[in-house]
C-alpha cells in the first residue's frame, strides 16, 4: 500500500463549492489516505466570500474563486470554470454544495466524469429545501444521493444513496444535521468507487464491479418490535 497521497494513479479531482464545504473537507481528508483512489488538486468557488475556500487552502489545497457575477453571462462563466479545471488536469468534478446551474453544454463537456451530492433520496425531492419539504410531507425516512451530474437539475445516474430517520419533533435543522453526516461518509465512498472503476455508466444507470458486501441492514422505520 502506498503512504503518499498524491500518484500517477490516482484520479485528478476537482471540487467545485460556492459556501461552507464541509463535504469538500470530507473528500479532501478521504483522498489524504494512500490507498484512496483520487486527490483533490484545486478546490473552485463561485462565490469569493465562501466560507469553504479557506478551509480548503488550510488543509493545503489550490484554490480559486471565480465570481459568476463578473461574467456577461452563464455560459462565459463556464468557459472560465472550465479553463480552470482544465488546467488543473482534472479528470473528475465533484460538486459539493455548488448552488449554481450549469448549462447542458458544460455539463455535456464533463459527461460522465461530473458528479454532485444532493440532500435527498433522488429522485425525491429535487430542487432547494429538501429537508423542509421531506417534513412537511411527513416522510419517515429521508438521506442523500450521490450521482452523475446530467442537464437536468438533481438529474443523473446514481451512484450511492444514504437512507435517514426522520425523528419525531425533528426541525428543518436538526433533519439536515443528520443527513450532512451522512453526506460526510457517502460522498468519499462514492468518489472512490468512481476514481476506481469501481462504479461506471452503463447507459442511463450506474453498474457496478463486484464488490464485498459485509453489511447489508435495511432501515425500518419506526424499528421493528
Ligand atoms: C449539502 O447538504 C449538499 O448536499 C447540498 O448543499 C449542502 C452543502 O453543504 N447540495 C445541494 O443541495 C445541491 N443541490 P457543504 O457546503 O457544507 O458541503
Amino acid at each position: 500500500m502506498s503512504t503518499t497521497s498524491s500518484g500517477p494513479d490516482k484520479k485528478r479531482v476537482g471540487i467545485l463549492i460556492s459556501g461552507r464545504g464541509s463535504n469538500m473537507v470530507s473528500l479532501i481528508e478521504a483522498a489524504r489516505a494512500g490507498d484512496y483512489p483520487a486527490e483533490i488538486v484545486c478546490v473552485i468557488s463561485n462565490r469569493p466570500e465562501a466560507a469553504g475556500l479557506a478551509r480548503a487552502e488550510a488543509l493545503g489545497i489550490p484554490t480559486q474563486a471565480i465570481d459568476h457575477k463578473a461574467f456577461a453571462s452563464r455560459e462565459a462563466f463556464e468557459v472560465e470554470l472550465d479553463r480552470a479545471l482544465r488546467g488543473h488536469g482534472v479528470e473528475i468534478v465533484a460538486c459539493a454544495g455548488f448552488m449554481r446551474k450549469m448549462t447542458a453544454g458544460f455539463v455535456e463537456g464533463w459527461r460522465d466524469a461530473m458528479i454532485n451530492i444532493h440532500p435527498s433520496l433522488l429522485p425525491s425531492y429535487k430542487g432547494l429545501h429538501t429537508h423542509a419539504r421531506a417534513l412537511e410531507d411527513g416522510v419517515k425516512i429521508a438521506g442523500c444521493t450521490v450521482h452523475f451530474v446530467r442537464p437536468e437539475l438533481d438529474s443523473g445516474p446514481i451512484i450511492a444513496q444514504v437512507a435517514v430517520p426522520v425523528l419525531d419533533g425533528d426541525s428543518e435543522d436538526s433533519l439536515a444535521a443528520r443527513i450532512l453526516e451522512a453526506e460526510h461518509r457517502l460522498y468519499p465512498h462514492a468518489l472512490a468507487m468512481v476514481a476506481s472503476g469501481a462504479a461506471k455508466v452503463e447507459g442511463d444507470r450506474v453498474a457496478y464491479r463486484q464488490f464485498q458486501i459485509n453489511q447489508m441492514n435495511s432501515l425500518y422505520w419506526p424499528p421493528l418490535s
